[in-house]
């Protein structure tokens, strides 16, 4: 799809080369990031795959060909475009922002308003946002949107320059989550920049680092979790201790907690109230006959809505924020402790729920790395 030869970038006027000798091939459907620090040369690497600049040796091959052999303007219209400033323009609707490629592509009209529709859908947003104007919507929203318009002609390759940078962390977790998502389903091949290791983390099948111009690593999240390359590296992870002490553990399945307490959605709240209280918990996670998530209730939803509601689904929340079950433990800790949340559901790939991970699962996890199998010692004492 995309391979990287030798490649070299010298601007005019600096003495060393902001590219220096890159090699690195990427498969059809991988979403590779790069990481580094500020200045380590992402940005040029990723102009080069598109044109922006013009590498000064080496190759850059797009499907087999050499992208100086192709016509710059035909390559940059083929390959989609996302950056931090997110590039809207102002004076156009939603709708004509996302069509724009499509346009300069001579799509007719139909056929892309048809297309702005299926992607709006395709990210929650309602469709008479397509009517309105940039400066109308959230940055979150306006993110969106210039995600969207790099997949309005269908590109299979997309160029992603810290898309989500300036967002708050919030809304950048949630798009996030999206664009992983959406990712999967549209099998694409993405090429992102980040400085950000948990975005990294989170996003990429394959992470290069790179740092003055080079690459120091390159490898799946894991591979880099667990074998750091060099100090650079490690560093750069930033040292989790936790983690590093218990190379073993890194998946949230195998730390969870597989029998979170449940309600059924059909289930009165005098139910609800029982079972916390048999179960000493102040919160239920709510599943369907299925076992499929649906939501949670707490202590305050049941005792709000007491007098005025019978069932469960009718007071709880259908928020269901959660994690796969295959989701790396360091990212799933990271965004509890972000969020402040005491603890979060672990769903299959259909949101069925497989369990949970609590503050307590946590402090479990602490425990036994500290003491390991001293534990057991402890327990005969008692
Ligand atoms: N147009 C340019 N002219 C001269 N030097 C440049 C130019 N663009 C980038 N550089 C230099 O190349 C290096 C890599 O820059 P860049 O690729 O933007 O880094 P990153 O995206 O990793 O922060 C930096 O030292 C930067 O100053
Ligand atoms: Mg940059």
């Amino acid at each position: 799809m995309l391979e990287f030869k030798e490649v070299t970038k010298k601007f005019e006027g600096n003495n060393t080369p902001s590219v220096h000798k890159l090699n690195l091939k990427v498969e059809r459907g991988e979403f590779v990031v790069f990481i580094g620090p500020s200045g380590c040369g992402k940005t040029t690497t990723m102009k080069m795959i598109n044109r922006l600049i013009e590498p000064s040796g080496g190759e850059i091959l797009v499907d087999g060909v050499n992208v100086l052999k192709q016509d710059a303007v035909q390559l940059r219209r083929s390959i989609g475009y996302v950056i931090q400033q997110i590039g809207l323009m102002p004076h156009m609707t939603v709708g004509e922002n996302i069509s724009l490629v499509g346009s300069l592509l001579k799509w007719n009209k139909e056929k892309q308003k048809e297309r702005a529709k299926e992607l709006i859908s395709l990210v929650d947003l309602p469709e008479d946002y397509l009517d309105r104007y940039p400066h109308e919507l959230s940055g979150g929203q306006q993110q969106r949107i210039g995600v969207l318009r790099a997949l309005a002609t269908n590109p299979p390759l997309i160029l992603m320059d810290e898309p989500f940078g300036a967002l708050d962390p919030i809304t950048r977790d949630s798009l996030q989550e999206e664009f992983k998502k959406l990712q999967k389903e549209m099998d694409k091949t993405i090429v992102f920049v980040t400085h950000d290791m948990d975005e990294a983390i989170k996003l990429a099948d394959k992470i290069v680092i790179m740092n003055q111009g080079e690459i120091v690593q390159v490898g799946t999240p894991d591979d880099i979790l667990r074998h750091p390359a060099n100090e650079f590296v490690e560093d750069f992870i930033g040292k989790d201790r936790l983690l590093e002490s218990r190379p073993e553990v890194t998946r949230v399945e195998q730390i969870m907690n597989p029998n979170p307490i449940t309600i059924e959605e059909e289930s009165s709240l005098k139910e609800a109230i029982q079972k916390m209280h048999a179960n000493r918990v102040d919160s239920l996670l709510v599943v369907d006959g299925a076992g499929i998530l649906k939501g949670y209730i707490d202590i305050e939803m049941v005792d709000s809505n007491y007098k005025k509601k019978s069932y469960v689904h009718e007071a709880m929340d259908t928020a269901k924020y959660a994690v796969d079950k295959n989701s790396l433990l360091r990212d799933t800790m990271h965004r509890m402790l972000r969020r402040g949340s005491s603890y979060v559901p672990v769903v299959t790939d259909n949101n069925k729920l497989a369990g949970i991970v609590t503050r307590a699962t946590l402090a479990d996890m602490v425990f036994n790395t500290i003491w390991g199998d001293e534990t057991e010692d402890i327990t005969a004492i008692e």
